[in-house]
């Protein structure tokens, strides 16, 4: 039996198809395919398009999937899915495919972060969330990374580059970008840059951990957690390793996958 996972958010949409030996939520399913496809405009358009494409790569019929889970800010309007379940609890169960025990949930996506404080068995108890402002996000970062010229998947780099960082005195996106953008050109080193931006968006996460209260295992989810440089940098400053899914940008779409009954 196949079940479907579709997670659309602000920046990327995924689509997780999981074969499933029986109806138990609980029961260990297997990845036969998924995809990531930017957003675009139209969140319902990218939705379809996702779950299509996970179809075709497993060689499954869409009509073989027994059930779609939407999650993701775009969750509400996808009219193929059989329900829509909040990203919460969809990280909360994916990353339990990854990792056992895990009481710490750090997702950081394009629009959005949030800190999720699990059982260990994978529900969710607490949570906080920012979803008022772009600093602290992905999108934080490909606005700097454009700035810049340097791709994001670059940034992890610079910690073999340079110990030392300009600090960012913006805390607003569209300010940091002009205090950037004056920064190169004084000529500063973009190493040092790239690391002050890092430890600004990381300060904004750490803040959010520690009103929730941090408890190890630590898992990191979200694109944002394929920057090497972010997760380096928070687990210096958190004292704690951080678990990273192997596609960690898939774990809401896996979770709402195993959440299809
Ligand atoms: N290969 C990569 N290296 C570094 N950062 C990445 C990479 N891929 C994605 N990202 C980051 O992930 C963010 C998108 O994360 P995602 O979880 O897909 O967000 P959303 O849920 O809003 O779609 C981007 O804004 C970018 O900062
Ligand atoms: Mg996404």
């Amino acid at each position: 039996m196949y079940t479907c996972g579709v997670d659309v958010g602000s920046v990327s949409t995924e689509a997780v198809i999981l074969c499933r030996d029986n109806k138990d939520s609980n029961a260990k399913g297997r990845i036969v395919s998924y995809v990531i496809i930017p957003t675009g405009a139209s969140s319902k358009d990218a939705a379809l398009k996702a779950f299509e494409e996970a179809c075709m790569k497993a060689s499954v019929s869409k009509e073989d999937v027994y059930s779609i889970v939407a999650t993701g800010y775009g969750r509400i309007n996808i009219p193929f899915a059989n329900k829509n379940i909040t990203e919460i609890s969809c990280h909360a169960r994916g990353v339990l495919n990854y990792f056992s025990g895990i009481k710490t949930v750090i997702d950081i996506g394009g629009q959005d972060s949030k800190v999720i404080k699990l059982d260990g068995f994978g529900s969710p108890v607490d949570f906080l969330m920012n979803d008022k402002c772009a600093a602290g996000t992905g999108r934080f970062l490909e606005v700097m990374a454009r700035a810049l010229e340097i791709k994001l998947e670059h940034f992890g780099e610079i910690f073999t580059k340079t110990n030392e960082k300009v600090d960012i005195s913006s805390t607003c996106t569209v300010f940091a970008e002009s205090e950037v953008v004056s920064l190169i050109g004084q000529g500063i080193d973009k190493n040092k840059i790239i690391r002050g931006l890092v430890y600004s968006i990381v300060n904004k996460v750490i803040s959010m951990v520690e009103r929730i209260g941090l408890e190890e295992p630590v898992c990191m989810t979200g694109g944002v957690a394929k920057n090497l440089a972010v997760v380096k940098a928070l687990e210096e400053k958190l004292g704690v390793k951080i678990n990273i899914p192997e596609e960690p940008e898939i774990t809401g779409a896996l979770g709402a996958a195993y959440l299809a009954k």
